[in-house]
């Protein structure tokens, strides 16, 4: 067995040769992801950069078991989940939080509601231990006292908080971020950074950080890896990437934000 072929079952994630095409048909003419491999370890925090339709949002997707793979195997909390039933894959998916691209608050519920709403769902709470839970998630992103406000009355950068507060209410060992930095202001940006670090740091969160934002991937990850057209073509720390002499790797870090 290859390496990138081995499952290690201490890894919170771990993709082994994973293809996804739109048509379920594997096969490497419409695969999105062609044959992926990565590996995150509990506790660290791992990057995955890409230009604008690389396949990251797929990959996260993958990994969190909304989607199938149509080739190779994908392992949550060490378990094979590639064909898992859904409701086995759900108490998995519980231990697992999705930050989405969009923040894809409810817009019609307060920001308090929305960061509840899981907890509601799953967590068998009563409706003012929720809101207690709630609160308590919105002060850990920075946003005590907006939990009234409607989405709507919030900037960017603090519905991304709130999208942030509402992954973490099921107290998850693993958080997807999905493009968390995209499209903020530098300062707004500086704020999630400082959310997502900390929740790692202090809170020992796994955490799996896409983004095109090659800057801030940089900054926050311990490893991070470069997709490219659906595969991966370099994995490593900041600094061996950035003597990494791979033709996409450097032209990625060369022009920073902008698409290869
Ligand atoms: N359900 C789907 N059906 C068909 N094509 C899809 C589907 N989901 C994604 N794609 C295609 O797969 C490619 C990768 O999409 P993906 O959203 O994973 O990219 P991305 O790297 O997250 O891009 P961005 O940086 O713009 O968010 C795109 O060409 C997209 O159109
Ligand atoms: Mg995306």
């Amino acid at each position: 067995m290859a390496d990138s072929d081995t499952v290690a079952v201490s890894c919170a994630a771990q993709l082994v040769n994973v293809g996804w095409a739109a048509d379920g048909l594997p096969g490497q003419g419409k695969e999105i992801l062609k044959g992926v491999s990565l590996k995150i370890p509990a506790g660290g925090l791992v990057g995955v950069m890409g230009p604008s339709g690389a396949g990251k949002t797929t990959l996260l997707r993958l990994m969190a078991g909304l989607l199938r793979p149509t080739r190779g195997r994908a392992f949550l909390f060490g378990a094979d989940i590639t064909d898992m039933p859904e409701a086995k894959l759900n108490s998995l998916r519980r231990r697992t939080g999705f930050v989405f691209q969009s923040a894809a608050l409810f817009d019609s519920m307060t920001v308090l509601e929305n960061v509840a709403f899981p907890l509601l769902e799953h967590a068998r709470l009563s409706k003012r231990e929720a809101a207690q839970k709630a609160d308590e998630k919105l002060r850990l992103v920075g946003l005590e006292g907006v939990g009234h406000l409607m989405p709507a009355q919030l900037s960017g950068g603090m519905q991304k908080r709130v999208g942030i507060a509402r992954a973490l209410s099921l107290d998850p060992e693993l958080i997807l971020y999905d493009e968390p930095t995209g499209e903020l202001d530098p300062m707004a940006a500086e704020a999630v950074e400082s959310v997502i670090k900390d929740l790692q740091a202090k809170m020992g969160v796994t955490c799996v950080l896409v983004s095109h934002d090659v800057r801030a991937v940089l900054r926050l990850s311990e490893m991070a890896a470069v997709l490219h057209e659906g595969q991966i073509v370099a994995v490593g720390s900041p600094d061996e990437l950035a003597g990494c002499d791979h033709r996409v790797v450097r032209a990625m870090l060369s022009r920073q934000t902008r698409a290869v």
